[in-house]
């Protein structure tokens, strides 16, 4: 059990697999629009995953002895994480979460954002918006010399000040050559003592926030997550790199230099 350390090179190639699953991500996000279904959505995402030469991270992706069947995850309203695409259509006042993992020579880039289709409530607005500032909270303290609980303390105390929850049984982590590497990376603190942060550790930072209760569970289909209480929940993440000083965001947007 340990925290992989990414060299110089390795960290090149992270800088590129979060470019591709960033611009992928941003590209799915100004795609989506009323009326499409969730599985166009997962084609349109392909398209562009294969366009820029890289497979999808999750489409395969072994959870306790199933394989995820879709290219990325969509998760509607109420739906956490891990939704299935499909038939659903969006509608105005949808969100959408949309989370892009995708290997490139190698290495994973993993980020997730959630989309709002037009006039949301007030209320859906704020829970977006305090779920995005929770993640660049926990950014922050993604520095040398701190503990993974210094993230989660920052997730989580913006987020409750809000009146909102955490979830709390799926967690940021390590990502790098598999999607999922040690450490974990709760969006909630709980007490004990919990890994060092150090240069070189490549993290996926993910909070799940819910309107309501914290509590979920999964749809039928045995994948969806969703909030027990039906109301929304929002979801962002970015693959970042912690260094000798300011944590180094991987998953930015934009044209890869060696194009
Ligand atoms: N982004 C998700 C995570 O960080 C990955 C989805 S797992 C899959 O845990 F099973 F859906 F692929
Ligand atoms: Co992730």
């Amino acid at each position: 059990m340990s925290i992989p350390i990414k060299d110089a090179a390795e960290l090149e190639a992270m800088r590129e697999a979060g470019r591709v699953a960033a611009t992928v991500l941003k590209e799915a996000a100004e795609w989506v629009k009323v009326g499409v279904t969730t599985r166009e959505i997962d084609e349109y995402a392909a398209s562009r995953i294969r366009h820029y030469g890289a497979r999808s991270a999750f489409l395969g992706y072994e959870v306790s002895g199933r394989k995820y069947p879709c290219n990325i995850c969509i998760s509607m309203n109420e739906e956490v994480v891990h939704g299935l695409a499909g038939k659903r259509k969006v509608v105005p006042t949808d969100i959408v979460s949309l989370d892009v993992g995708v290997r490139v020579d190698g290495f994973i880039g993993d980020n997730a954002r959630t989309v709002m289709m037009g006039e949301c409530s007030q209320t859906t607005e704020k829970l977006v918006e305090v779920t995005r500032e929770a993640l660049y909270d926990g950014i922050s303290r993604a520095l040398p010399g701190n503990r993974v609980a210094d993230i989660s303390a920052a997730v989580q105390n913006r987020v409750e000040a809000h009146g909102y929850s955490v979830v709390r049984e799926f967690v940021g982590h390590g990502v790098g050559r598999q999607v999922h590497e040690e450490p974990q990376i709760p969006n909630f603190v709980s007490g004990g003592n919990t890994p060092e942060l150090r240069p070189g550790m490549t993290l996926a930072i993910e909070p799940m926030v819910n309107a309501g209760v914290a509590k979920v569970k999964f749809l039928p289909d045995g994948w969806t997550v969703v909030t027990r209480d039906g109301q929304p929940s929002a979801h962002w993440e970015h693959t970042i790199a912690v260094t000798e000083g300011e944590p180094e965001i991987l998953t930015c947007p934009g044209p890869s230099p060696s194009a």
